[in-house]
């Protein structure tokens, strides 16, 4: 039998002729998404959402969990939460978090514009402080983590207890910009704040990734490392 499969597995497609071909073929952003982006941007907000590959990924993932309620932190201007709630049925909810009023505002323009304001109910302020505030409505079936990193250990324990069983917690970013496998010499470790997110990244991913833990996990290797863990405990 002949393969023309390499011997050696790697990790992710590195070829950027097959990202044209996916792009090509997936066509992941669609003329709502690709408004919000540039009113986003015309807004002054700054560019931190996730790529519209990343975005289609989020939705077939709370498709996948058949997500009826899902719980978003970090909200800027709605791109991954539309992503999320063009997932959910009719009478599901996405919760979404965000500290800065004007984020809220241009996200509560977007959901409208994208037709799944009836579905979404933002919360501003420190997510910390307002999760607690939806408890009851939980258990949830899918967590996105995509805010300040120094809180992720904090948001994935909150994931943990209010996620119903075989629930997603997904946490973006869980590469750390190539943090975690730089050397300690790395110059962006000078930086206070960037010890602090490397440290509450690494502590997710070894949350997700020990095999006795409350979480099965992997890591999906988009560009920014999409880290996952279905809910077991
Ligand atoms: C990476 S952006 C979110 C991008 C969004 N998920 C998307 O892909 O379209 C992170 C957002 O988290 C917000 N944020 C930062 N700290 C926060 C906190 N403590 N509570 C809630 N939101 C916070 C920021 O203001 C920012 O809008």
């Amino acid at each position: 039998m002949t393969t023309n499969s390499p011997s050696h597995k790697s990790f992710a497609s590195d070829s950027p002729e097959m990202a044209d071909y996916v792009m090509r073929t997936f066509k992941p952003e669609d003329p709502i998404l690709a408004e919000v982006r540039k009113r986003a941007a015309e807004s002054g907000l700054p560019p931190i959402h996730v790529s519209p590959y990343d975005g289609l990924i989020l939705e077939v993932l709370a498709r996948a969990a058949n997500a009826k309620k899902i719980v978003e932190i970090g909200t800027l201007a709605g791109y991954s939460g539309i992503c999320l709630a063009r997932a959910l049925p009719e009478g599901g909810v996405l919760h979404t978090f965000e500290f800065e009023p004007k984020h809220a505002k241009v996200a509560q323009e977007s959901f409208v514009r994208a037709g799944v304001d009836h579905k979404v109910v933002i919360h501003q302020g420190p997510a910390l402080n307002n999760l607690p505030g939806i408890e009851r409505q939980g258990p949830f079936d899918l967590v996105f983590i995509d805010a300040d990193k120094g809180n992720y250990p904090g948001y994935l324990h909150w994931a943990q207890k209010h996620l119903r069983m075989g629930g997603l917690a997904l946490a973006d970013n869980a590469f750390a910009w190539g943090l975690l496998a730089a050397p300690d010499s790395d110059p962006r470790l000078k930086e206070e704040h960037n010890r602090v997110a490397k440290a509450a990244i690494e502590k997710v991913n070894q949350t997700f990734a020990d095999p006795t833990g409350p979480f099965r996990g992997a890591m999906i290797p988009t560009g920014e490392g999409l880290a996952i863990g279905v809910k077991r405990a």
